[in-house]
């Protein structure tokens, strides 16, 4: 398949063309109490800025905008259109702030609590029995949901067990969480887990708590424990894993400034994250991760005529901001990309781009060995990266991770799929394939043990279809 382009021409019904900067936003102006003429002029207002105005609603808009509308006309609203188009993922109701809030970032601000319309009610309850099937890839989860309180108090369950090593209880969590967030309305009393997947006791008695009290005591206490805490300080450190966390946290450090103390047993993939962990730490915004994008594409295609570089990763997904830029790159001819990557990196050096950068060999070009890997980490060539990132003349420099993947064309589409996430999306789409089809799954492809064969594809789409599940877009993987 070809790399999604990177930026996606419309035209407006009013001759007027202009570039979509946030491919994950596509905005929906609800009528009713807006009027036409105002509804008219924040549409090109919105276009001009760049941003993706539906004139129709559909299944593709991801936020509804109202102004003037009571969070009970929202709903049903929405539940009119629902109607319509049963199955379709329900895009957030938002209040004209955070409409005008976008404007005047010049990008989509992130959507909080106080610019949703439907959080200001309670939900109707949920319609039961509601159908939800078992894995993640088997159902969408957009990016924004209705249950972000519910869903964080399990996420940190879950971050937490991890970091003790308890892999079972990560993943009980994991699972509950992400049924949450793939719910179409609010939970509101504990009968409405009735009946959906992966909600065990312990699952249960947090939200049971939460509900009636605001507030989930262990949850809390974990929380605020030193443990979770320094953990996730480590563990957010560039080059620090729970492993070695763990053994810090044993050793008694407890700050940054205890691991700087210790600089010596440090690698160097440590010494430049803790260096630059202070611009690390702050999340990457989606122009800065385009405007990056634009940069290694220069250098690649200057480097290797023809070849492409894809954003992927949670801002494939949608988001907004994240932690690191996740690029993939390839070329249409298979074996052109090879030694790519040092031209490129060393192109970017000269720019004075690159504050850090780790090269890894690709470890095997064999798609059929690399598929009989059972663990998840692939093989391509690889750099880890900081990155300066450029700013307009006088404003202050950041350092930003990026992650610069090579894929041969024949592996991209599983490269594409298995770097767009999320983590929690990848490893039940490998599970299903595994014990529902007894096909295994990774980066590299889709191999079938009994037939020795390995199965090809040119599309993201083919996959889906080979595992007989239904095609989800980027924007519907948030699990
Ligand atoms: P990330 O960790 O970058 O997550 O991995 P993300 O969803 O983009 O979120 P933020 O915003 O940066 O925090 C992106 C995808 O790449 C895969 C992960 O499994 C995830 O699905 N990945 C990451 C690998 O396959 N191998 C790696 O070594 C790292
Ligand atoms: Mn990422």
């Amino acid at each position: 398949m070809l790399p999604r382009r990177r930026r996606a021409r419309v035209e407006d019904t009013s001759n007027f063309s202009s570039e979509v900067h946030f491919p994950g936003v596509a905005i929906y102006l609800a009528e009713p109490r807006m009027g036409r003429s105002r509804r008219a002029f924040l549409t090109r207002l919105a276009r001009s800025k760049g941003f993706h105005v539906l004139d129709a609603y559909s299944s593709a808009v991801t936020h509804v905008v109202m102004e003037q509308t009571s969070a009970e006309e929202a709903i049903c609203w929405q539940e009119r259109r629902a109607a319509l188009a049963p199955g379709c993922a329900r895009p957030a109701l938002l209040d004209i702030s955070w409409f005008t809030e976008s404007m005047a970032a010049g990008q989509p601000v992130p959507v909080e609590s106080r610019h949703c319309l439907e959080e200001a009610v309670p939900r109707k309850r949920l319609p039961s029995p509601v159908r939800m099937p078992p894995y993640a890839c088997q159902r969408p989860t957009p990016l924004t949901h209705h249950n972000t309180s519910l869903w964080k108090a399990l996420e940190v369950l879950a971050e937490a067990a991890g970091f003790e090593g308890k892999e079972g209880c990560l993943l009980a969590f994991c699972r509950a969480a992400s049924v949450l967030k793939a719910l179409p309305c609010q939970v509101t009393a504990l009968s409405q887990l009735q009946g959906l997947p992966h909600f065990g006791e312990h699952s249960r008695r947090v939200v049971q708590e939460l509900l009636d009290h605001g507030m989930c005591e262990e949850v809390e206490r974990v929380r605020l424990s030193e443990r979770y805490q320094s953990m996730k300080l480590f563990t957010q450190i560039f080059g620090v894993g729970v492993r070695t966390a763990d053994r810090w946290y044993r050793e008694g450090l407890r700050t940054l400034d205890d691991v700087r103390g210790q600089v010596q047993r440090l690698t160097e993939q440590q010494k430049a994250g803790l260096q630059h962990h202070w611009d690390l730490s702050m999340p990457v915004q989606r122009p800065d991760a385009e405007a990056l994008q634009q940069v290694v594409e220069t250098a690649v295609v200057q480097a290797l005529p023809g070849a492409t570089v894809t954003l992927a990763g949670g801002f494939r997904r949608g988001k907004l901001q994240g932690h690191d830029v996740d690029l993939l790159i390839t070329h249409p001819q298979e074996g052109q990309e090879v030694g790519l990557l040092l031209r490129v990196i060393c192109s970017l050096k000269q720019q004075g781009l690159v504050l850090y950068q780790q090269h890894q060999l690709s470890r095997s070009r064999d798609p059929t060995h690399l598929t009989q890997r059972s663990h998840t980490m692939d093989t391509f060539e690889r750099s880890f990266c900081i990155f300066r990132l450029p700013r307009p003349p006088g404003a202050a420099w950041k350092a930003v991770r990026v992650d610069l993947v090579v894929a041969p064309i024949s592996q991209f589409p599983f490269a594409l799929l298995g770097w767009t996430g999320s983590k929690h999306f990848e490893r039940e789409l490998r599970q299903f394939s595994r014990k529902e089809r007894g096909l295994w799954l990774n980066s590299h492809g889709l191999f079938d043990p009994k037939q020795k064969t390995l199965f090809r594809a040119a599309a993201e789409e083919d996959i889906f279809r080979h595992l007989g599940l239904a095609y989800l877009p980027p924007e519907q993987r948030n699990a």
